[in-house]
């Protein structure tokens, strides 16, 4: 690995080195940290902000205003990795002015390096403005969170043949507009396998097996924090909730019992002056 900063070109790279590339998204500047020195390729504030720090149902309440806060917070804690921060429901799907000036001001006030959002050839002329400008976009195509109410949920996408086909569509469609990621979320392994031999750009899958180019997790769920949800494709690789849970209980019994705090963790008083000292 690397330490140089993970640009956009990086990913290309690593694709064609068949490097395989990592995310995982932040909300905070301490979490944001943490993914910088663990060395993944990308921090992505996704909108899942909404449901795992701000307690929203879906992803559909999430704001500008609240992207830019919580983008500024991780910006300020990373150093290498690649900052992509989602385009929350309906700042880019009215209008291309509202897009580019939504986008811009992720890229000119809140740090971010590139943006992602999600849709297929409908937003295909969106991501050209976007990039004409001078803004990186990563597409985001199968389970779109932000079409929660559109697909009746969140179900796994392109099951069918039809459906495969007009995925595979909207993937050559958001490279030819300019893309240069694409995120590949709740599809079979197999269709996932298809777009990303097709494309030049890599893919990264949540829920998309292990033939796209790169995997992202949400945070939270792979450290445990959120329990709530417990979709097939997550992997727990440690409990923290339960430790969280358990440090807390030790902290209230302790002050309960008089254990803390201890000396070690109190303050004296001056100590005094000799007597004759100026
Ligand atoms: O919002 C998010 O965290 C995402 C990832 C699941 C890719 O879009």
């Amino acid at each position: 690995m690397t330490r140089d900063k993970v640009t956009v070109r990086t990913l290309r790279r690593m694709k064609e080195r068949g490097e395989k590339i990592t995310m995982l998204t932040a909300y905070d500047v301490s979490t944001a940290r943490a993914v910088d020195d663990a060395g993944l390729d990308v921090v992505l504030v996704g909108d899942s902000l909404g449901m795992v720090v701000l307690g929203y149902p879906t992803t559909l309440p999430v704001t500008m205003d609240e992207m830019a806060h919580h983008a500024r917070a991780v910006a300020r804690g990373i150093s290498r990795a690649l900052l992509v921060v989602d385009l929350p429901f309906m700042s880019y799907q009215v209008s291309r002015e509202d897009a580019l000036r939504n986008a811009g001001r992720l890229l000119k006030e809140d740090g971010a390096e590139a943006v992602k959002l999600e849709g297929g050839r409908e937003v295909a002329g969106t991501v050209e403005a976007l990039v004409a400008a001078g803004i990186p976009v990563m597409g985001h195509l199968g389970l779109t969170p932000q079409a929660f109410h559109q697909m009746g949920g969140y179900r796994v996408q392109a099951r069918s043949a039809e459906e495969a086909d007009r995925l595979l569509k909207d993937a050559a469609a958001l490279e030819r507009a300019g893309i240069f990621a694409l995120v590949l979320e709740g599809i079979p392994a197999e269709v996932a396998r298809r777009v990303s031999q097709a494309l030049s750009v890599p893919t990264i899958g949540i829920g998309a097996g292990p033939f796209c180019d790169g995997q992202v997790l949400v945070t939270h769920d792979m450290l445990g924090l959120q329990t709530d949800l417990s979709p097939k494709f997550v992997k727990r690789y440690m409990h923290a909730r339960q430790l969280f849970v358990e440090a807390m209980r030790q902290f209230r019994d302790e002050v309960r019992s008089g254990a803390f705090p201890g000396p070690e963790h109190s303050y004296d008083l001056d100590p005094p002056t000799p007597q004759g000292a100026p």
